[in-house]
């Protein structure tokens, strides 16, 4: 990677294109304020923070999933190495505290997360509960994607750029596989259908959220 710090999207305009199509890429409808990046580059240890509790929170969804549906072999057997992944991600962002005499702090209250999981229509058949929540997971993994990719390129630090670059290709793989999942087990139709309401409905939940610079979300 190039050690030159681009410029912020926000002052130019050919930034500003590459990151309305990654986003386009990612189908999110929404981008993020580039001016998250300064704000998240003030806070870096509460950001850290935020970051390590978003890794384990990863590997709990796919602990979980396994879990609740243990008689779908290719979900089970794809998301197991995830967990390891996700845990190994959390292990890195402890290294980087580490390393720079910084602490993990207290785990705060997710309200994004918390937001998108609770807008999983009550009284659904357990399948399409699965289907929702395939959903929900790859949502959260195209966003953390889109922000990490922001930290690769506008962060001051170059160790840092380098840093969130691996997380921001880890994420897009993730964000893949659990539509690909959802399109194992159901038509794609419903699928799209369904993921363009949960695009519409994330974009919602972000425009609402107040923008933390100590957040990943
Ligand atoms: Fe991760
Ligand atoms: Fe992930």
């Amino acid at each position: 990677m190039d050690n030159a710090r681009p410029s912020n999207p926000e002052m130019d305009p050919i930034a500003a294109q590459q990151q309305a199509s990654a986003v386009q890429m990612l189908g999110l409808q929404l981008p993020t304020d580039p001016r998250w990046v300064n704000l998240a580059e003030r806070s870096l240890e509460e950001v850290l923070t935020d970051h390590a509790y978003c890794e384990q929170k990863a590997a709990s969804t796919c602990i979980s999933l396994i879990q609740q549906y243990p008689e779908h072999e290719k979900l089970v057997d794809e998301l197991a190495p995830i967990v390891t992944e996700e845990w190994g991600h959390f292990r890195q962002v402890m290294r980087a505290l580490r390393e720079r005499k910084l602490k993990l702090g207290r785990q705060r209250k997710d309200v994004y997360v918390n937001k998108l999981f609770a807008h999983i229509p009550k009284g659904q058949s357990r399948e399409e509960v699965l289907l929702d929540k395939l959903l929900v997971a790859g949502l959260i993994e195209a966003r953390s994607c889109e922000r990490f990719r922001l930290l690769s390129l506008y962060l001051e630090d170059p160790v840092m750029r380098k840093f969130y670059h691996g997380f921001m290709v880890s994420e897009a793989g993730h964000y893949r596989l659990f539509l690909d999942l959802a399109r194992t087990y159901f038509p794609v139709d419903e699928v799209q259908r369904r993921w363009d309401g949960w695009l519409a409905f994330e974009a919602e939940v972000i425009a609402s959220l107040e923008l933390r610079g100590e957040r990943m979300h």
